[in-house]
């Protein structure tokens, strides 16, 4: 990444030498320090959920709940794909994005139960994030950054909804071993239905 002044500067030092900047790419900075920051810090964040849910899924693939085992590595391919949007989000705006070493997640679950709990926490915690992230944008007047985080504040509340809607069926359906199973296999279809509207959502045109 160079910008313009920094060309001109080596074009007057040392003309022919440093021809080939010429034809460098100048990329301008378009985004504060500040979010540029905050967003590198979500990018931790994503990557961290990613691992989480991996780690989530394999303990059920462990004990033998399929259904809830495809949901978190599903959910994870998700959490990657959101990492994936800011880091392309700041280095197409001039800035850097920086991939974060992440720690080990937790690997133990006490229930199945307690797998959605942890997750339906985690999503709460990236939802205040998130907003933290608008309120900069908002306090800086960054119209691109704002309209961009739109889509992840829709995105959370889909995401709470989903683990609370999980989490209900513990509710209704009970805990013995019987309801425990009814609900790992009922997660095979809440996940293909959440994916279906949400392709619905992403491409509006494909309904027809
Ligand atoms: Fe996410
Ligand atoms: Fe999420």
């Amino acid at each position: 990444m160079i910008n313009a002044k920094v060309i001109d500067v080596f074009l007057k030092i040392n003309p022919k030498k440093y021809r080939y900047l010429k034809n460098t790419k100048i990329v301008t900075m378009r985004i504060s320090s500040e979010i540029t920051k905050a967003i590198n810090d979500q990018i931790s964040y994503e990557a961290s959920s990613t691992y989480a849910y991996i780690a989530m899924g394999a303990w059920c693939e462990r004990i033998g709940y399929d259904g809830s085992a495809a949901f978190f590595f599903e959910q994870a391919n998700e959490e990657n794909t959101h990492m994936l949007m800011f880091i392309h989000y700041l280095n197409k705006a001039g800035a850097e994005a920086i991939i974060p070493a992440i720690e080990k997640p937790q690997d133990k679950f006490d229930s199945l139960e307690s797998t959605f709990q942890a997750g339906l926490k985690s999503e709460q915690t990236v939802t205040k994030l998130i907003y933290n992230l608008v309120d900069m944008a908002d306090k800086e007047k960054d119209r691109a950054a704002y309209s961009f985080l739109q889509w992840f504040v829709s995105e959370q509340i889909e995401e709470e909804t989903l683990f609370q809607t999980i989490l209900q069926k513990f509710e209704i359906l009970g805990r013995d071993k019987l309801a425990v199973y009814q609900i790992d296999q009922s997660l095979a279809s809440t996940r293909t239905q959440v994916m279906a509207k949400k392709q619905i959502k992403n491409n509006p045109q494909s309904t027809g």
